[in-house]
């Protein structure tokens, strides 16, 4: 019997390793498949509900690690996650994406001499002031096996000098949950308790420090909300950073009646909302390809995107941090002049099989 760890930290993991953890199952007579929850993200509405919605069983360890700076949050990981491989002697670690739990835990497996794959490798927005894309590289270039979500990630690991026997392009298991969960909005009461229609409405999220951390971008965001508020309703869940900080500055009474703001909610429900929604503005990752999949107009509030293809072929568009651009793109696609999308290749669901397979093979040859 071989035992794998797979580490989930922070909300965009849950339904990342949910995906991986269903393929696991038909290994389950040669392959021990254990789930680590580090604790990064801990309020139930930004964890817990994505255990209930994703079906993911109840995690084997939980450090209960929590907030802090990068160092601490970092460091904490590594010296509770430390404790778990040196009792479990597991064969493989598995991480994903790009959060600070993703680098903590490869980082602790690699001193151990354990050897760790990461699932979602090779993105790069080549913006070293992200904290996600220093997690990116690290992670990478310590990783035995990459598995990769779109083109450009082979062909950023191959510049980097990995050797092509590590690469795996494979296709996106956030997409496999998405599509393994589809069908169960079709019946959600979401849009109604919202009171918005089909296609009339927006949705926005914003959480990433460069955004939210600053008062003249949060005066913006707060004017350009205002501004397409007088055209359609906004759903805003709000992620726990910019809620701080939008109340901390007194902006969060100055938004327009519009606008529905609400804690940040579950994956079936916003899943609901955003195959529904006539547009979403974001600055999240993960949303970029979930709203390309979907054929949802989706406007990123960043300077750079890791997921190219999400703008070249997808319906995603990148306006940078200027939000006066933003809110004119915002109008314009109400107006109707709407970007058409392909899906990407190999998003068809089965990137999670893909990826058990090429573990086990490994495992057992
Ligand atoms: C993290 C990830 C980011 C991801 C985001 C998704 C890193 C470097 N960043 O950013 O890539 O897009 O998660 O949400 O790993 N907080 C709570 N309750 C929680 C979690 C956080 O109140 O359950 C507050 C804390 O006060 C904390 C702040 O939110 O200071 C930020 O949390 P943190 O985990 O440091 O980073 P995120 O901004 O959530």
């Amino acid at each position: 019997m071989k035992t794998i760890i797979s580490v989930v930290g922070a909300r965009p993991n849950f339904m990342k390793v949910a995906p991986i953890h269903i393929a696991f199952q038909k290994y389950r007579d040669k392959i021990n498949h254990l789930v680590c929850h580090t604790g990064q993200h801990y309020d139930a509405k930004m964890s817990k509900i994505f255990f209930e919605d994703l079906q993911l069983p109840e995690p084997d360890y939980y450090l209960g690690v929590g907030s802090g700076t990068h160092a601490e949050q970092t460091g904490k990981v590594m010296i509770e996650f430390e404790k778990i491989l040196l009792k479990e002697k597991p064969d493989l670690v598995l991480v994903v994406g790009d959060v600070n739990s993703t680098i903590a835990c490869s980082l602790t497996a690699a001193k151990l001499h354990i050897k760790s794959v990461h699932v979602e490798a090779g993105l790069r927005s080549f913006d070293r002031e992200m904290p996600e894309e220093v997690n990116r590289v690290l992670t990478d270039s310590i990783s035995e096996l990459l598995f990769v979500t779109e083109k450009s990630g082979v062909t950023n690991l191959k510049k980097e000098g990995v050797p092509d026997e590590k690469i795996f392009f494979v296709g996106n298991v956030m997409i496999d949950n998405l599509i393994h969960h589809l069908a169960q909005t079709d019946h959600l009461p979401t849009l109604k308790e919202f009171n918005v229609e089909p296609g009339n409405f927006v949705l926005i999220t914003m959480h990433r420090p460069s955004n939210v951390d600053s008062d003249s971008q949060l005066k913006k965001i707060v004017h350009m909300l205002n501004s397409i508020a007088g055209n359609r309703k906004i759903i805003f869940p709000i992620h726990p950073r910019t809620r701080k900080n939008l109340e901390s500055k007194n902006l969060i009474d100055g938004l327009n009646v519009n606008v529905i703001l609400t804690e940040p909610i579950g994956y079936m429900d916003f899943l609901c909302l955003l195959r529904n929604a006539e547009l979403i503005i974001t600055d999240s990752g993960g949303i970029q390809e979930e709203s390309t999949y979907l054929g949802v107009q989706c406007i990123t509030t960043r300077k750079t995107t890791e997921r190219p293809v999400t703008v070249e072929i997808g319906t995603n568009h990148l306006v940078g941090d200027d939000l006066e651009k933003a809110e004119q793109l915002a109008f314009e696609i109400l107006n109707g002049k709407k970007k058409s999308g392909q899906i990407p290749e190999l998003w068809d669901g089965k990137a999670s099989d893909r990826i058990v397979d090429i573990i086990a093979d490994k495992l057992f040859k």
